[in-house]
Parts: structure tokens; C-alpha cells; sequence
């Protein structure tokens, strides 16, 4: 079966094309049309500008997509994201799909984010998986007892893992999208730091998150250090707060990592699980699929990660989870489908 793949959740237009058989699948086509460069003067999505660059981009990604596959079924993300964003790729795959009389996927774009991993580890997740997914949009940890069988154990309850880095690139005048960008400021620290971020709810009997509480301790001590610089103007090391900033990258994405690892592992240990699976545009940070890869091996987890291209928004994963739906004859009907930006997993 070949399924085309629609994703405009947020400021990517992605189409793909992927062919599934005997729950094994082959990613054909894979094109995303980002609009980082447009958003980035505005250091971060503006929604309207976003829905318009989808509109005007999203039948050349298709077409582009497509080249000479007929698709069999056609799988749009339907939500959560931004609802006019979410609208230009429904209301194609709705036009489509009546226009081919092809059964039509509604997808969950957290879930295509889980599936991502089965692009490639469709034959080494073994249930019961736990999945840490992590984005600008959502941080959840959910146990996966089978296709179809999903339980969110924990969620963040403020700030997205991917927001923060992206509100602490934003405070240090690093631009956006932030991840990476503090990512490669963090590398080039070497050495001792006597800064301690703080670690919420790492100590709590869930799995939920918080990230809110982190951002606020960075705004404190880069507020201080301002003052402390000015003070001290001439002490060595304190000349510029500026120069602390890979120290700060380094501290903060430390503190964003641990915690993800620390309640991912204690989840995959309750759970019994025998995979634990990473995803979502966060893990594309090396920092994160590293210490969690470690982590599983000492515990004795198997561990599956996306390939990078399939970690930040792309069609392949909503083709992939679109494709398992179909299996399961989970279609939705042309003209119910229906962008939601609150799409409960
Ligand atoms: O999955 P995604 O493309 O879109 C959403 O569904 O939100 O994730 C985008 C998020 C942004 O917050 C971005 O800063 C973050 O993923 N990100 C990273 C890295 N690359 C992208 N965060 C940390 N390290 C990275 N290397
Ligand atoms: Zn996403």
C-alpha cells in the first residue's frame, strides 16, 4: 500500500510518499518546505504568515512528493498545531481524497512523531515500547503495549523541552529556532561550571514535567551576572557576561537532558518495557539521543532513534502512522475530516 503523507502543523510543508506491506515500510518521496528563514525575523511562528506560505506551497510539495506514485490511502496530520496551519494541509488531503476517491488517515502529529521511529525500527521496537517524544509543541512520555495501544504516562505541565530551548536562545540573543543553536553554543564549553540549574519534579512520583521554572532561573543569573559585570568592569572572566553564554547553553541543556533521561528510564523500568524510543525535533539534540542511548545500554533497553531528518516535522512519519492506521482500517471519511488543534493522543 503507498500512502501519501500531509504535515503543515506548524511551518513546515512536508508531503511524502511511503509504501507499507507486512508492517515493514519504505519512505519513496520525503519533501519539507521550511519556513524557518520567514519566521526568523520575527523569532518565532507567526501563525498567519505561516498559513499563508502553506497555501502557496503546498500542491508544489505534493506534486513534487508524488512524482509518478498513485497513492492508495492519503494520511494528513490533523492536529494538535496551529489551527490555520492545520487547515490548509486538511482541507487538501480532503479535496484529494474526494477528488481520487482514496480513503483518507487522520493523523495525531505527536503520533506520526512516535512513528517516526518505525521508519527504520519497524522490526526492533518490541512492545511494550516506552516513547519519549519532545518538540517546540509537546514533551510526552507514553507506553506503547502495541499498534494502536497508546497511554500518555507523563506530559509537560508548563513549557514544551523544545520551547525552553527555544525561550533560552531568545533570552541570550541567539535567534531562532533555538535548539540548535544553544546546542552548538554548549559545545564549545570546556571546563568547570559552578552553575546549577534547577531539575523540577525529577523527584516526583509521575512522569510529568516542568520546564517553565528553568527558563526563569537562566533569566536570574544572566540578569545577575549583567548587574555583577557592570560592578566589576574590568575583573577578569566577569568582562563580559557574554562570554558565559556556551556556559550557560551547556548548564541549561544539561538540566533539560537529565531530566528527560531520568523519568524516561524510570518509566521504561516500571512499565517493564523492552524499547525505549526517542523522538520529535528535540531529538535531534546529540546532547539528549547520547546520554539516553547510554543510559538504555546500562540498564540493558534496546533503544531505537529516527534518523535525523525524520526527527523535526516532516510527511514521512505522518505517512508511517497513516499507513499502521490503515492496516487497522482507521479511516476517516473525506468530509469528516477535520483540522483540531487540541487533537487528544
Ligand atoms: O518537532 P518539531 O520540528 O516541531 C514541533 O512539533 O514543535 O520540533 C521543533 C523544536 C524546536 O523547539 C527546536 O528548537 C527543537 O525542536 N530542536 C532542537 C534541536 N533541533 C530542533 N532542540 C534541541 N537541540 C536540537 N539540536
Ligand atoms: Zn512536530
Amino acid at each position: 500500500m503507498k500512502v501519501l503523507g500531509i504535515e503543515t502543523s506548524c511551518d513546515e510543508t512536508a508531503a511524502s510518499i511511503l509504501e507499507g506491506k507486512n508492517n515493514k515500510v519504505k519512505v519513496l518521496s520525503n519533501i519539507v518546505s521550511s519556513q524557518i528563514d520567514i519566521h526568523r525575523k520575527y523569532n518565532g511562528v507567526v501563525p498567519e504568515v505561516a498559513a499563508r506560505e502553506h497555501v502557496l506551497n503546498i500542491l508544489p510539495v505534493i506534486n513534487e512528493a508524488l512524482g509518478n506514485n498513485k497513492p492508495d490511502a492519503i494520511a494528513v496530520a490533523a492536529g494538535p498545531g496551529l489551527i490555520t496551519s492545520l487547515m490548509v494541509g486538511v482541507e487538501t488531503a480532503k479535496t484529494l481524497a474526494y477528488a481520487w476517491g482514496l480513503p483518507a488517515v487522520s493523523v495525531n502529529h505527536i503520533e506520526a512523531h512516535i512513528y517516526s521511529c518505525f521508519i527504520d525500527g519497524a522490526f526492533k521496537i518490541k512492545f511494550p515500547a516506552v516513547f519519549l517524544t519532545v518538540s517546540g509543541g509537546h514533551t510526552m512520555i507514553v507506553l506503547m503495549k502495541g499498534h494502536g495501544e497508546m497511554k500518555v504516562l507523563g506530559e509537560t505541565v508548563d513549557d514544551a523541552a523544545g520551547e525552553a530551548f527555544d525561550k533560552a536562545a531568545k533570552l541570550l540573543g541567539l535567534g531562532y529556532p533555538g535548539g540548535p543553536l544553544v546546542s552548538k553554543e554548549a559545545d564549545k564549553f570546556k571546563g568547570k561550571s559552578d552553575l546549577e540549574f534547577p531539575r523540577p519534579m525529577l523527584n516526583k512520583n509521575n512522569f510529568d514535567l516542568s520546564f517553565s521554572g528553568l527558563k526563569t532561573s537562566l533569566l536570574y543569573k544572566v540578569q545577575k551576572d549583567k548587574v555583577d559585570c557592570e560592578a566589576k568592569k574590568g575583573a577578569p572572566g566577569y568582562d563580559n557576561w557574554k562570554k558565559r553564554i556556551p556556559e550557560y547553553c551547556f548548564k541549561y541543556q544539561e538540566a533539560i537532558v537529565d531530566v528527560l533521561v531520568k523519568k524516561t528510564i524510570k518509566a521504561a523500568l516500571k512499565y517493564k518495557a523492552k524499547t525505549v524510543c526517542l523522538s520529535g525535533g528535540v531529538s535531534a539534540n546529540t546532547v539528549l539521543r547520547d546520554a539516553l542511548s547510554r543510559t538504555c545500554k546500562e540498564e540493558g533497553l534496546a533503544f531505537v532513534k529516527p534518523e535525523l531528518r525524520y526527527t523535526t516535522d516532516n510527511a514521512a512519519m505522518v505517512a508511517c502512522a497513516g499507513y499502521f492506521k490503515a492496516e487497522r482500517k482507521e479511516y476517516t471519511p473525506w468530509d469528516k475530516l477535520k483540522a483540531d488543534c487540541n487533537f487528544d493522543l
